[in-house]
């Protein structure tokens, strides 16, 4: 069944209020719901309320027991007033909810999930974000297994009951559409903070986790503060009840979730300390700790309208969570993990078969649509209106939208229409940006004539043709800009912003007296691809003098991915100027650690794979190891100074001590793969020394990656430690799935049959299963046993938990980018896949739009 965007229609019934009384416990919990409805037009019909899996025990309308139809899962009322009470009765089994949607058990304690739809598995209840509610919550449990009860809002009262239960009362006073409805239920320890508003408001603050994981919550407490008070500086948003509860859990099909008052959290995004957490950890949690936090104005004071509109939502959370993380430590090391993670996965995403716009037009399942295109390309949309705003008009726009729509269900369009207005712009072919999918390309050309004053730069755009859009408009692409003069590194004139579009556009610069070097796409103004015809000469260049760190990068990237292509085509290619420019950037003193650590990465396998006609994983694997091998080799001397300067002599979370860690795990491993025969000794040292994850993972993963007898004794010591920790196996897992080893197909096979590994928990599902299928040399295994594994995988946990399942599918649809062999091989799993009876209607579409596309 597809939904149509096109056919939105407002609700035909509002439910202003509504009472909820839970009797809680794992094996039946009752749920007793009354609805104040209202008519909402004179043409409704009868009112229906979704469930799912919900068997009404009892439907009373006004006190007296009612007629009623059941359409499918959907509860049909018919009412002929314009105001009613109407009360359901269900049970539900939160400890066979394997789904882990709507109310389920996770670690003896209760909690919920109803984003996008799981707050029809709770009870009846037209589920739609545009209808929004005042929620008062009644539980009532046993005191000894849930002493702690909490729901959305203000708590209002409690008491003990008969027989060790007990009850207690919450109330949100404002309304919201019911997919940001949560409760909790344990035997749970709190970590308490407050924070004090600017207007003089004390909200008390409370992280609520198990009692042995107590001591891991204060960064993620920090970290709300810090959100709190970012949001009150940055955009003017105060936070609007006296309590904020954020909730912990280790069973999650996300990240967290923004219910509120009380966030519910994946547990890998809140439990830290520094012998189980790695940096990225720490910066992990409080970038979603953050992304949570100011959900509450943009996505629950203003929430969507109808679920199309979710970048609504997410694109503009997300670019408010990534510039906060911009502020807390270097903003250019950011911006290049940003720009990393959306090419990782929202390009091939755009690329393939699910391309979607950010507003999609329609869906089968919307758990689909939490993509890398709805989140990151979606906050990309905002960060151009942002950069083509400017700050000062980008503030007052987001103050317009925020006063504007405050209290109600908006769409995409209303956002726009206030960038519009106080920006002061028009907007009307940028508004392409939500009805187009693919990533538009941009072939950049500069000419100069020797002895004239004058360079010429062509821009050419295209928008590549996507699934069920064959041909596209030129969209509007906002593009930094900058010449350098190769002889003496100044720049012609400053930093411009063009705007480019029309599909060619020529741009002329004056008082050029030779022919300069381009510098293009700077900060990655825009989500393109650019093709320049600029040389190795040219990219080295501006590896070593561009006065934009992000463009500095990319010029070494770009130098990097041209060598490795060239020798996956031609099968030899030349190091030097690689290495020449990992040695200047490895001497300049003027960089810090983190920024080193970053550009002498190379670019991961499957991006180079990204940019083939036909990947060939396995010469892609040669080409990239041998590179890294002559780099290794080559500056061995280097590295082994990196690996020396970035010794700490104590731990400290400091941005400088994150970076000097990360550059030295960095020369680790090329030490490692320059061959050094003490090169495994130096990893097992560094594993078995450290005194945090972050040096001790990369240890391990470096040894993981070789044969030396030290890897498996790593392994085994590492396993021992950490048996007991759930978010310390995961990387156990994982960092075996990521192996470039000629053996990880057989290792993983092996490890999906290991004790510790469950397909109910999504975190460890992900940490080997996912894992493996990044994997581009193991995964694209020429015997197609790699893609049978996945879709054995996907088959098993589609029955326990078709969300999860679903969203691991996208390596399987890349088949059209392979060797016929391979090609045949996958699709033949996704017609597998398909064939599957029972299949649930998430992996249907998925698989579906995979192999059709
Ligand atoms: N709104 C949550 C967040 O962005 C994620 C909810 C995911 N829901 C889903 N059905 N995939 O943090
Ligand atoms: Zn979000």
């Amino acid at each position: 069944h597809v939904i149509r965007r096109e056919d939105y229609r407002a609700p035909d019934w509002m439910v202003p209020e509504i009472a909820l009384d839970f009797d809680l416990d794992a094996a039946v919990t009752t749920v007793h719901a009354v609805l104040k409805v209202e008519r909402n037009g004179s043409d409704a019909g009868p009112l229906r309320l979704d469930g799912d899996g919900l068997t009404p025990e009892s439907v009373r309308v006004d006190g007296r027991e009612a007629e009623y139809h059941m359409d499918g899962d959907t509860l049909v009322v018919p009412l002929d007033g314009a105001m009613h009470h109407v009360e359901t009765v269900v049970r539900i089994a939160p400890e066979r909810n394997t789904q882990l949607m709507g109310l389920y058990a996770s670690g003896g304690n209760l909690c919920t999930q109803c984003e996008a739809e799981g707050f029809r598995r709770i009870t009846f209840f037209p589920d739609r974000p545009d209808v929004l509610t005042r929620y008062r919550v009644r539980m009532e449990a046993d005191k000894t297994r849930y002493p702690v009860l909490l729901s959305n809002g203000d708590p209002v009262a409690s008491g003990d009951l008969d027989h060790g239960r007990h009850w207690a009362e919450w109330n949100d006073p404002f309304p919201k559409p019911c997919y940001l409805f949560a409760l909790v239920a344990g035997d749970l320890a709190v970590n308490r903070g407050t924070f004090t508003t600017r207007s003089g408001r004390e909200v008390q603050l409370g992280i609520w986790v198990r009692e042995k994981d107590l001591a891991k919550t204060e960064h993620a407490l920090e970290a709300l503060k810090t959100s709190m008070a970012w949001d009150e500086r940055v955009y003017g948003r105060e936070y609007d009840l006296d309590v904020f509860n954020i909730v912990a859990v280790d069973d999650f099909n996300f990240g967290a979730m923004e219910n509120k008052g009380l966030n519910i959290f994946n547990s890998r995004y809140i439990l830290a300390d520094p012998d189980t957490a790695t940096d990225q950890d720490y910066d992990a949690i409080a970038g979603v700790v953050a992304h949570e936090y100011f959900h509450n104005w943009s996505g629950n004071r203003i929430t969507c309208r109808d679920w199309f509109q979710l970048s609504l939502k997410e694109g503009f959370t997300v670019f408010r969570d990534q510039s906060f993380s911009a502020d807390q430590g270097s903003a250019a090391v950011k911006r290049i993990e940003d720009v990393r993670a959306l090419r990782a996965a929202q390009f091939p995403e755009d690329a393939g078969p699910l391309a979607h716009p950010i507003r999609p037009d329609s869906f089968i399942e919307i758990s689909n649509f939490y993509t890398a295109t709805i989140y990151n390309k979606g906050a990309e949309v905002i960060r151009m209106m942002a950069t083509m705003l400017g700050p000062q008009k980008f503030r007052a726009a987001t103050d317009l939208y925020f006063s504007r729509f405050d209290g109600t269900a908006a769409t995409c369009e209303d956002f726009v229409r206030c960038m519009e207005e106080a920006g002061e712009i028009d907007l009307s072919q940028f508004r392409l940006w939500y009805s187009q999918a693919g990533t538009p390309r941009v072939t950049a050309s500069l000419s100069h004539e020797q002895g004239s004053d004058r360079a010429l730069l062509t821009l050419r755009q295209s928008v590549p043709a996507t699934p069920g859009q064959p041909d596209k408009q030129p969209m509007v692409l906002p593009l930094k800009l900058k010449l350098f003069s190769e002889t003496d590194g100044s720049a012609f004139g400053p930093e411009q912003l063009v705007l480019l579009s029309d599909l060619e556009s020529e741009i002329a610069f004056e008082g050029v007296s030779e022919r300069p070097v381009l510098s293009i796409n700077r900060g990655f103004s825009a989500p393109v691809v650019i093709e320049t015809d600029r040389s190795a000469a040219d990219l080295a260049f501006l590896s070593a003098h561009d006065d934009d760190p992000f463009a500095r990068y990319e010029a070494m990237q770009q130098l990097m991915l041209d060598t490795m292509i060239a020798g996956v085509l031609h099968g030899r290619t030349d190091h030097a100027p690689v290495i020449e420019a990992v040695a200047n950037t490895l001497g300049d003193e003027r960089l810090d650690a983190a920024f080193i650590a970053e550009a002498v990465l190379l670019p991961s396998e499957n991006f180079v794979g990204d940019q083939m006609a036909t990947v060939d994983p396995d010469a892609i694997h040669r080409v990239r190891e041998a590179l890294r091998r002559d780099l290794g080799r080559s500056l061995e001397g280097l590295w082994r100074q990196a690996y020396e300067a970035s010794r700490a002599d104590r731990f400290e979370l400091t941005p400088a001590a994150k970076g000097a860690r990360r550059l030295r795990t960095v020369s680790l491993g090329y030490i490692n793969a320059g061959g050094a025969p003490d090169a495994a000794g130096l990893a097992f040292l560094q594993f078995e020394q450290a005194d945090n994850m972050s040096d001790r993972q990369g240890a391990l993963g470096v040894l993981a990656n070789g044969s030396s007898d030290k890897r498996v004794a790593a392994l085994d010591i590492f396993y021992n430690r950490y048996s007991d920790n759930g978010l310390v196996l995961d990387k156990w897992f994982s960092t075996q799935a990521l192996s470039g080893r000629d053996d990880t197909l057989d290792q993983v096979e092996q490890l999906a049959r290991h004790k510790d590994f469950t397909l109910a928990n999504p975190n460890r599902a992900r940490s080997l299963v996912g894992a493996f299928s990044v994997n581009q040399r193991a995964f694209h295994d020429a015997s197609g046993r790699g893609y049978r594994f996945l879709a054995d995988q996907l088959l098993a946990l589609d029955k326990l938990n078709p969300q999860t399942a679903a969203k691991l599918l996208p390596p399987l649809g890349r088949w059209r980018r392979f060797d016929a062999d391979r090609a045949e091989k996958m699709r033949a799993e996704l017609e597998r896949i398909l064939a599957t009876p029972g299949l649930s209607k998430d992996m249907f579409e998925q698989a579906e739009r995979s192999l059709k596309g």
